[in-house]
């Protein structure tokens, strides 16, 4: 299918710039030619880009989709009651038909406000893939890896990694991509963590964890190992691989050296930072090393959304503050964050990231028809400081339009809202859904 995007306002991400009036073609999933018109070339389906602004659909790099069936279950308790006493017991009960409509609810919230791609670690990674599949949404899934007493137990984990990377990397005309996901290094020790290295090295996969988000994490690690989390994976060789490291939150100058040295990807997530107390990321310092720091949002029951326009407000707007220099992290790094860098972070960057000739069609179309969007004086800031996830009016995803106005076309979202009605309140009263 041949798509015309018309005479539209283009911020193609490539440079700090709105081009005014610009036709992008898409043939098949791939962006043809962006400028004029071109009155020789047949297009199926022609979407009118007045009054509307174009930029790369967004990247969401650390999630926790399935999670959306504990939303606002709750709230404003500390984190270690939060997930022994309530978070805990349910996903003792989960099914995988739950997190497969958990996860389709997020996907839908997703595209609703602009993402296009995520990054999620969880479990029954088959159902998510799945859900991926049906609705059109690229993702890179990751099978959360704790580690068990039973070596067994955690012998098998590695090989749902394997199976989950047999059955599914590559697949859904190339929108889903696989990588191993040890949850962090105070849940995996260090030679279950050298068997999942051996794993990813082997597959070729990338890694997802968290690192360093809480400043108790990294006093165990510093009483147990000697070492900060980033030193302990640096020198388990985790590093060698590329690595999506969620938070980042408590670093050492040396740790951020190790960073920018082994090219991983911290992930930023304000939101959940705040809402968890766990503290401010260095962001400032760490793109001045020239790190590529992602955007996510965390798992919508730490959040408790997963609107990435909010993420992108809280990066260009907290570090202001933090750093007490209204100069930190501009709109424009802000909107890097969440779209090149975050392609970078997951290794899509030649695929994805950007609106440019021979990229997939991943674009995103928002309405500037808004009161809160005009006068229009600057449409970079207003990306960052004014635009709301709802203000998002057309979605597409490898050449495929999957929202129109607003409209979600690949699945039922009202038979979504009840399943995941229906299983919350089960989980909750503890019955079997
Ligand atoms: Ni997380």
């Amino acid at each position: 299918m041949n798509l015309l995007i018309k005479n539209v306002n283009l911020l193609s991400m490539e440079e700090d710039k709105v081009l005014e009036g610009v036709n992008v073609y898409v043939e098949g999933d791939t962006i043809k030619h962006i400028g004029e018109l071109l009155p020789d070339v047949k297009v199926d389906v022609v979407i009118e880009g007045k009054d509307k602004l174009a930029m790369p659909g967004l990247i969401n790099a650390h999630t926790h989709l399935g999670m959306s069936l504990f939303r606002n279950y709750a709230n404003d308790v500390p984190l270690f009651d939060w997930l022994t006493k309530y978070i805990w017991p349910l996903e003792a009960r989960l099914t995988a038909e739950d997190v497969y409509w958990g996860s389709l609810l997020s996907m839908i919230e997703m595209i609703y406000s602009g993402t296009t791609t995520y990054c999620d670690m969880y479990f029954f990674m088959e159902e998510v893939a799945k859900a991926t599949e049906e609705i059109g949404i690229r993702g890179v899934i990751s099978r959360g890896i704790i580690e068990e007493q039973d070596a067994k137990v955690n012998e098998e984990k590695l090989k749902d990694t394997e199976n989950l990377y047999n059955a599914w990397n590559g697949k859904a005309e190339g929108r889903i991509k696989v990588m191993v996901g040890p949850h962090a290094p105070y849940t995996c020790g260090p030679t279950y963590l050298k068997e999942i290295l051996d794993l990813a090295k082997r597959l070729g996969m990338g890694i997802h964890i968290h690192v360093s988000e809480t400043k108790r994490e990294v006093e165990e690690s510093l009483e147990k190992y000697g070492k900060t989390p980033v030193q302990h994976l640096k020198d388990l060789g985790i590093f060698e691989v590329p690595t999506v490291a969620a938070h980042c939150v408590h670093l050492t100058d040396e740790d951020i050296e190790v960073l920018k040295e082994m090219k991983v990807s911290p992930v930023y997530n304000p939101t959940s930072n705040l809402k968890l107390a766990s503290g401010f990321a260095p962001v400032e310092k760490m793109l001045k090393k020239g790190i590529n720091v992602a955007l996510g949002t965390d798992g919508p029951a730490s959040n408790n959304n997963l609107n990435m326009f909010e993420e992108i407000h809280f990066a260009a707007t907290i570090n202001k503050a933090l750093n007490e220099d209204a100069l930190s992290v501009p709109a424009f790094e802000a909107l890097k964050m969440a779209t090149v860098s975050g392609a970078r972070a997951l290794l899509w960057e030649r695929e994805i990231g950007t609106i440019e000739v021979g990229k997939k069609a991943d674009v995103i179309l928002i309405d500037l028809n808004k009161p809160h969007l005009h006068p229009k004086n600057d449409l970079i800031s207003a990306l960052a400081y004014s635009v709301q996830g709802s203000d998002v009016d057309t979605v597409i995803v490898n050449g495929k339009v999957i929202m129109e106005k607003r409209e979600i076309k690949t699945v039922d979202v009202e038979r979504v809202y009840y399943e995941v009605e229906k299983r919350a309140q089960n989980l909750i009263r503890g019955e079997i859904s």
